[in-house]
């Protein structure tokens, strides 16, 4: 979460900071094109004043050639000379004005000079103005063979006709004050050149004193703008020695150039590049250091405001933690107003709320496990009243068996004994009048009867194991249900010699293996029968085994409650009443057998 919301304000930062360096790009480039704008403009105004004054000095020449007091052939120089001298004062015309007859021959000069019979046709510029009659401001001109260095500006001197009668014209030395003033004043940088350059390139001021006649740099270039009167603006190189006369070395300078109007010059800038662009460059570093502590600064608070953020969620996430291990004894609620307060606030209801709820569900626990202790103890209770029911109602059942046999022993057969008693007798006693058979067939009927009662007392309480044992009345179960079946039985006893028992527990074997022999006979369709009887020193078993048909014993010890199964539930009963283990294994068409094991009560039998 740390990061991502790190890595979010990062983004943020670095959009903003793309869209800032954009504008700060274009807001550079601005500066930039301002700043060489400026110097064009500046270049432009000096042009514009140096036009002005030669103007104005070639104005005052024509005010000369237009005043009509001009007469080169009268002889008569004094108005000539009133005009020159009016003309010459305050005027750029340093080295003086001069008139010029129409052959190029000086005819008069102010201030006058010597050399008055000067002939200058031979001046390309003379020729040019008597040729072409236009006003001329000239280039550098050196004059032979003194060597100085002068421009001309001349103006035709027109006859009442019109026609070019000769040349007012003015000199002006390259060096003076009057021209040099037009760059004075202007801002002076250190390695920047203010210069007036002239048609061949040759500067004619320099705010370098020592570059004045010098061919300029770029003389081939500026020879082209001044030819197409162009301003121009543009970077251009410098070849200067290096420091400690290391070689020449090349620097970049912006080179504005603007021409002038009046005459065949221009008016030129050059500075070094970095000093140009130094504002604009300036800027640029100040922007970039801007944006790289706008950065910093954001990262700084980025990295805090996450981990102011992330802080609290993770206080959340322990506290949570620890509610998930079970532990509710902790507070959640940091307080405060924002979206992680009120979240730890509504964690701390749900935590209040749970403990709650937890500690509702403990009392309920320990209440129900204190009703599950007393319903234990109630089930055991009637279980226990269930077993002592049951039992009592086998031992009634075997006493109701024994009275009914009994009953049937001492009164029904004594009465049945006696019946025939009486047959014989009344046989013997009316021997003529009874026919033999019908008192044979009365004495069968009462024999029969007898016999039969005589079964149904064995079978209500055979009497055998009560006289004989065990084993005696296991064997006459076998011959009484099995072997008149012609079912072949094979009896093992296996232990110890033959012992008596408890009463309850030879009655529940008795019955269990009864039940067991029954149901041989009724269900299983065998022909074999095995039995073992094993004798331990602290309990009996009896080990069964029939190779009949078999059944689906999971199935009928499942369905206790059916009908079907009232013999077996019977074996186990009383197999339980006993603390004995009964255990039938039968599978259709496998057979069926039968354990069964019981302890003796002399070894913890607590139930007889
Ligand atoms: N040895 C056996 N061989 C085959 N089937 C048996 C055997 N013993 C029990 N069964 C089957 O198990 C069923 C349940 O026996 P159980 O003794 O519980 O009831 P019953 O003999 O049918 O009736 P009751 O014993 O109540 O007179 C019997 O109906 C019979 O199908
Ligand atoms: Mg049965």
């Amino acid at each position: 979460m740390q990061k991502k919301i790190i890595i979010a304000i990062i983004i943020n930062v670095i959009i903003l900071s793309a869209g800032l360096g954009i504008i700060g790009h274009l807001t550079i480039n601005q500066s930039i094109d301002r700043s060489l704008h400026s110097r064009l403009t500046l270049a432009g105004i000096i042009a514009n004043n140096i036009d002005l004054l030669l103007e104005r000095s070639l104005n005052r020449l024509y005010d000369i050639s237009l005043s009509g007091k001009i007469d080169l052939k009268d002889n008569n120089w004094k108005p000539e000379k009133e005009a020159l001298q009016i003309a010459y004062q305050y005027s750029i015309f340093t080295d003086g004005i001069f008139l010029m007859d129409r052959t190029g021959n000086i005819v008069l000069t102010y201030p006058s000079r010597l050399e008055n019979h000067e002939n200058l046709l031979s001046n390309p510029y003379v020729s040019k103005i008597i040729m072409e009659g236009k006003p001329v401001i000239s280039d550098i001109h050196t004059v032979e063979p003194t060597g100085k260095k002068v421009i001309y500006a001349m103006v035709p001197l027109k006859s009442k006709h019109g026609d070019i009668v000769g040349v007012v014209g003015g000199e002006i030395d390259p060096t003076s004050f009057r021209l040099s003033q037009s760059i004075e004043g202007m801002p002076r940088e250190p390695n920047t050149y203010l210069e007036i350059i002239d048609s061949h390139g040759i500067i004619i001021v320099s705010n370098n004193p020592k570059r004045v006649f010098l061919s300029s740099d770029h003389n081939r270039f500026m020879e082209n703008l001044i030819a197409q009167k162009k301003p121009e603006i543009r970077t251009c190189h410098r070849c200067h020695s290096g420091a400690g006369g290391k070689g020449d070395e090349r620097s970049t300078d912006i080179l504005a150039f603007a021409p002038l109007k009046m005459a065949h010059w221009g008016v030129s800038i050059i500075q070094p590049e970095k000093d140009v662009f130094a504002p604009s460059e300036k800027l640029r570093t100040t922007f970039i250091a801007f944006s790289l502590g706008s950065i910093c600064i954001a990262l700084i608070i980025a990295i805090g405001m996450s981990k102011s953020i992330v802080k609290p969620v993770h206080k959340l996430i322990d506290a949570t933690n620890k509610i998930a291990d079970g532990d509710m004894s902790k507070s959640i609620a940091f307080g405060g107003i924002d979206e992680i307060g009120i979240l730890s606030s509504s964690f701390e209801v749900m935590r209040v709320k749970l403990a709650d709820s937890l500690e509702g569900l403990r009392h309920y626990n320990v209440q129900l496990e204190e009703r599950v202790v007393e319903r234990t103890k109630q089930i055991k209770a009637s279980q226990k009243k269930v077993e002592n029911l049951l039992k009592m109602v086998i031992s009634a059942e075997e006493e109701e068996r024994k009275r009914i046999a009994r009953g049937l022993h001492d009164e029904t057969m004594q009465s049945l004994s006696a019946l025939l008693m009486k047959i014989d007798m009344c046989s013997k006693m009316y021997a003529e009048h009874l026919p033999s058979e019908k008192i044979d067939e009365m004495r069968n009927i009462a024999l029969k009867t007898l016999d039969e009662i005589h079964s149904l007392i064995q079978n209500l309480r055979p009497t055998v194991v009560d006289d004989l044992g065990l084993e005696a009345g296991i064997r006459w179960l076998l011959d009484k249900h099995l072997a008149e079946k012609g079912i072949a039985c094979d009896f093992n006893v296996m232990g110890a010699e033959e012992k008596r028992f408890n009463h309850r527990i030879e009655t529940a074997l008795f019955r269990i293996i009864q039940e067991a022999v029954i149901n041989i006979s009724k269900h299983a369709s065998a022909e074999n029968v095995f039995i073992v009887l094993q004798y331990m020193s602290d309990s009996i078993a009896v080990h069964m085994e029939d190779d009949g048909k078999g059944f689906d014993a999971a199935d009928v010890l499942k369905h206790t409650d059916d009908v079907r199964g009232l013999g077996i539930m019977g074996m186990r009963e009383r197999a339980y009443l006993v603390d004995g283990k009964l255990k039938i294994c039968s599978t259709p068409g496998n057979g069926t057998r039968l354990s069964l094991w019981i302890p003796l009560p002399e070894y913890g039998n607590k139930h007889v």
